[in-house]
């Protein structure tokens, strides 16, 4: 038999059996094209130079022995290809700490991936926000390990249910844009493990099947070809099974990298192909490497081929229903951050009779960047077409640009109420292809090719931000509404931290409301005229000023990765206060929390904690653990996030809600074994509504 075309049902068993014989089949010839994508450059150019025209193939496939291939779509905030439903950004919905979301939203991309002929999905993007400057911060979910392993778990699980193969990117330290071709990123053993993996192991110990590696070299090697990083970490120690891709063009620099663990080159054979084949044919790549790599792409192409679907079919009339594009809206509402209110939030719409909605932004598609994520939905609600839509036709609504200060300045005088929408958009963050990079000339022909066609389409530069602030124009736009007008709402849109401490005083709101995706203009109308309470919380912490954070250079060569930043950085340092801190967020309502208990169980902590709802409105609020540490025989951060929850809770209603925390959440790396060791002595349980110490209580427990 000649033919092994998988089928629903499959056995472990038969799936195995298939498998040995697909190789003792396949040529070598035909086994490396099984290791590479095909077709893209070609596609790419037929699509007129659009990301996303095509499914791109990107793995196994065997025309003569009907062996499937995979064909892979972009994300993360939404499905790269044709007008699908268009979700806020990730860290939008990391903001929103709510797991049961997240997973439905994978299954929304999973569902639009299939209806869409594609079966790999690119959308778990899980680096870790380090900085932020780093152009794709908006593509993750936040600057903590625990957080962003948990929502990328929950997105890979919603992908998957669906039977496409969700791939967790980029793997990893990967979180500088315009320097990713190039950067070396220095990290130790223990930062490596506690800082830098943890999200990966978190979102592949739930279920996710495959990896992207990332441009970038960790210590010394391209992470597309370290072995470290793809053999001794991911399958020696994690037990990995699922396989290992490349990212686009340029992933991976020598045969080498197949043995070293990666088993796909995508999108095309720059590297593997021929060259591969020829160093299998001259002993320089063990043939074993070649099979290897083959049964773990093929093991998973038929363990989901052969699983029942939750649809009979996928069709084109799923993508972008209004049953997803509700689940976008749900999604920007709870992202939605409330930084600061002085009784002027929310709205009353019927004592309104003017308002004025100032700022570039606020009628522009903002939806984020214009790199591989972007998603193209037919319509996009702005920030001006939501509150416009929400106003009773009396309301008169007055615009302006920061471009004509004077009008901004008559407008706030004139109104009510004044919400200036401010941020950035895919011109000044986001992701960054450069043609100037020193790489073998075939694989540098090509890059330098897809960067002009996608500066030629349109393609935003983007890349590392430049300014944390605000642009200076903005920033006096703000200024000069709120000299005219007491009652001024700031809306922000950006993929992570802005520092506003020039401003902020000045304001009387501010909501952080990121990219808010294509139901965004809607949700932030909600959130303004009170149909819903804000209740996101930030995945970063903000600082007061940008000396404050961790070095970082956008055009490194090097850099190193220590083992503190974010939370864990201000924590530490006494003479640091952010401005905002990880995990804050305001309510229309009001929450207090008692009754914190912990219980030492056999397999971890177990802690409870009573919430009321204390406030007079319906409400969402975000409860979250952290744990600290004896911190006696080895440096530890202060507190780590180990547990999270979002309840909603109606006025004066009271929830206790439960955590469990394994003991393995307790534990560090310990260098030199090599090993995970939990430390005897007296943790602590913090528990609250924010990281900061005054929002916390603490119990101790000894361990
Ligand atoms: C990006 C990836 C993306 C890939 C395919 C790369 O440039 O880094 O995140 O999945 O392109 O579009």
């Amino acid at each position: 038999m000649t033919s092994f075309p998988p089928r629903k049902g499959m056995s472990r068993q038969e799936i195995a059996e298939t498998i040995d014989a697909i190789l003792a089949e396949a040529t070598l010839e035909e086994k490396v094209a099984m290791m590479s994508g095909r077709g893209f450059f070609q596609q790419f150019k037929e699509s007129d130079n659009r990301w996303g025209g095509h499914p791109y193939r990107a793995g196994g496939g065997c025309e003569r022995l009907d062996v499937p291939a995979l064909y892979f779509t972009d994300g993360p905030r939404g499905v790269a290809r044709g007008q699908s439903t268009c979700f806020p950004c990730s860290m939008a919905r990391g903001a929103t700490f709510d797991r049961d979301l997240e997973r439905r939203i994978g299954e929304v991309m999973g569902i639009e991936a299939r209806a869409q002929d594609c079966t790999l999905s690119g959308a778990v993007c899980i680096n870790l926000l380090r900085h932020p400057a780093w152009g794709r911060a908006q593509e993750t979910y936040g600057e903590d390990p625990y957080h962003v392993g948990e929502m990328g778990a929950a997105l890979a699980t919603g992908i998957q249910t669906h039977n496409v193969v969700a791939t967790a990117k980029h793997f990893a330290v990967n979180s500088i844009e315009n320097a990713r071709f190039k950067v070396d990123v220095k990290v130790d053993p223990r930062t490596l493990r506690e800082v830098y993996l943890p999200h990966f192991k978190r979102t592949l110990d739930a279920g996710c099947a495959s990896v992207m590696s990332a441009y970038n070299k960790l210590n010394g090697e391209f992470c597309g070809q370290n072995r470290v990083l793809l053999t001794d970490i991911l399958r020696d120690e994690w037990g990995f099974e699922g396989f290992v891709h490349s990212d686009w063009v340029a992933g991976v620099h020598a045969p080498y990298g197949a043995a070293a663990g990666l088993d796909v080159e995508n999108p095309e054979p720059l590297v593997f192909g021929d060259k591969l084949v020829a160093a299998v044919n001259s002993g320089g790549v063990e043939p074993e490497v070649i099979d290897r790599a083959c049964r773990r792409i093929l093991t998973t192409i038929y363990q989901f081929a052969s699983r029942e679907d939750p649809y009979e079919t996928y069709t084109l009339d799923m993508v972008a229903s209004d049953e997803h594009r509700s689940v976008a809206k749900e999604a920007s509402i709870k992202s939605v951050v409330m930084l600061k209110n002085d009784n002027l939030l929310p709205l009353k719409v019927n004592d309104l009779k003017s308002i004025a909605v100032l700022g570039r932004l606020a009628k522009l598609e903002n939806t984020g960047d214009h790199g591989s994520s972007r998603v193209r939905p037919e319509h996009v609600v702005t920030a001006y077409e939501g509150i416009e839509k929400a106003l009773p036709p009396s309301t008169e609504l007055l615009y302006a640009e920061e471009t004509d200060l004077e009008q901004i300045s008559s407008a706030a005088a004139a109104v009510d109420s004044v919400v200036v929408v401010v941020g950035y958009t895919a011109e000044e963050e986001g992701e960054y292809v450069p043609g100037d990079i020193a790489l073998d000339p075939d694989v540098q022909a090509a890059v330098e090719e897809a960067t002009d066609v996608q500066r030629s389409n349109n393609f935003a530069v983007g890349g590392d931000r430049r300014l944390l602030t605000l642009p200076s124009a903005q920033v006096s736009m703000i200024k000069a509404a709120c000299e005219q007008n007491d009652n001024v709402t700031v809306v922000m849109i950006s993929g992570s931290a802005v520092v506003i401490t020039e401003w902020v005083d000045q304001a009387a709101a501010v909501l952080h409301g990121f990219y808010m995706g294509m139901e965004g203009g809607h949700a932030l109308a909600d959130i303004l005229f009170g149909a819903v309470s804000p209740s996101g919380k930030l995945p970063f912490s903000v600082p007061e000023k940008e000396s404050d954070l961790p070095f970082f250079d956008p055009d490194a060569d090097e850099i190193e990765y220590g083992p503190y930043h974010g939370y864990t950085m201000f924590d530490r340092d006494a003479d640091k206060t952010p401005a905002f801190p990880f995990g804050f967020g305001l309510s229309y309502s009001s929450f207090e929390y008692r009754a914190l208990k912990t219980y030492k169980a056999p397999d971890g902590v177990r802690v409870s904690v009573s919430v009321r709802n204390s406030g007079r409105m319906q409400a969402d609020e975000i409860v979250q653990l952290y744990a600290g540490f004896p911190g006696a025989a080895i440096e530890r951060p202060v507190k780590l996030l180990r547990e999270f929850a979002r309840v909603s809770l109606s006025p004066g209603e009271l929830q206790t809600v439960y955590f469990h925390v394994p003991y393995s959440d307790f534990t560090y790396w310990n260098e030199s074994n090599g090993a995970w060791v939990m430390e005897r002595g007296v943790h602590r349980i913090y528990v609250g509504g924010s990281s900061k110490t005054e929002d916390l209580l603490v119990a101790e427990v000894v361990l």
